[in-house]
């Protein structure tokens, strides 16, 4: 039995399949309506969530399976003092699988290491979204047609953003990647990822803080969101909140097959008169996720759709 807590956990084959069965699902829908009949997904969320929640939930009702579970903390014994540990273990006895979102770092680790079903980390604090990373991987596929020879920017809270940290640590993966690092000096990428993950692999990297400066330069721009609930300060999170903001304006030097991706919620980061561009690739990935996520259940459930 295998869960998924981190994205290294999965080799490159691992993700190019998940890939291909994302691909296959978008083609032949029917093939796999029923594959999951009698299966439970039970999604605990500790924290907000549209995307990840609902797209679980919908991946698995369109697998034929059931869904149970609760979207806030305050919803759950954890609001009588009850442990991971102790959850993780009692919903093991009702589903066949977990996605797990907390504000605290490791927490799905700490229920996988104490559950008999696989757990998925749905987002844990300011660490990993390994599965935020799949829909990023199947729409950077889609979109450029592979997953190397290109330069990505990473704009906004790099410190934080725990789609970031998780997306660069997949693409080390991949051969000819370039990352562009965009942040204010606060926000800035953690130093045990630039060594374990971008030096460790020889990836060439730049940091700087000024988006005009490079936009040029990008094959893709992946924008985030200042993470207002990881401040311990709302001072500091006004004052870097609109540290970058997307506007056509700023898109007058950037390649016109540039591809602009955002894990959303979007707060002020993009402006909406870009949606319409055809660079602007954020609602897909979006879609993307839903297709991933049901290429992630069967895998890990064992399911075979023949
Ligand atoms: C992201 C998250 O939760 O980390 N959202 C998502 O899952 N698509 C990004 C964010 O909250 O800024």
């Amino acid at each position: 039995m295998r869960s998924l807590i981190d994205i290294l956990e999965l080799s490159t084959t691992e993700l190019d399949e998940l890939i291909a069965t994302a691909e296959d699902i978008i083609k032949n829908p029917a093939k796999y309506s029923e594959a999951c009949k009698g299966k439970k997904l039970a999604s605990l969320f500790f924290e907000p969530s549209t995307r990840t929640r609902l797209s679980f939930e919908a991946a698995m009702y369109e697998l034929g399976g059931n869904v149970l579970g609760f979207s806030e903390a305050a919803s759950s014994s954890t609001a009588k003092g009850e442990s991971v540990a102790d959850t993780a273990k009692t919903v093991s006895c009702y589903a066949d699988i977990i996605a797990m979102r907390h504000p605290k770092e490791g927490a799905p680790l700490v229920a996988a290491m104490n559950s008999s079903i696989p757990v998925i980390n749905a987002g844990d604090g300011g660490h990993n979204h390994p599965t935020q990373t799949l829909a990023d991987l199947l729409t950077i596929k889609r979109e450029k047609g592979g997953l190397s020879g290109f330069t990505i920017g990473f704009c906004g809270d790099l410190k934080f953003g725990r789609t970031v940290h998780s997306l660069i640590a997949a693409l080390s993966r991949y051969a000819g990647i370039k990352v562009v690092l965009i942040s204010p000096e606060e926000l800035k990428l953690p130093s045990y990822i630039k060594k374990d993950i971008l030096k460790k692999n020889n990836i060439p990297y730049t940091q700087t803080e000024n988006l005009d400066e490079v936009i040029g330069d990008l094959d893709i721009l992946y924008m985030t969101r200042v993470q207002r609930e990881r401040f311990f300060n709302e001072a500091d999170y006004v004052r870097l909140k609109d540290s970058y903001i997307l506007t056509p304006k700023k898109l007058e030097n950037a390649k016109a097959d540039l591809t602009i991706m955002h894990p959303l919620p979007r707060v002020n980061e993009i402006s909406v008169a870009i949606d319409n561009d055809p660079r602007a690739c954020y609602f897909k990935q979006v879609l993307n996720g839903k297709y991933m996520r049901m290429a992630l259940i069967l895998k890990l459930l064992e399911v075979d759709v023949k």
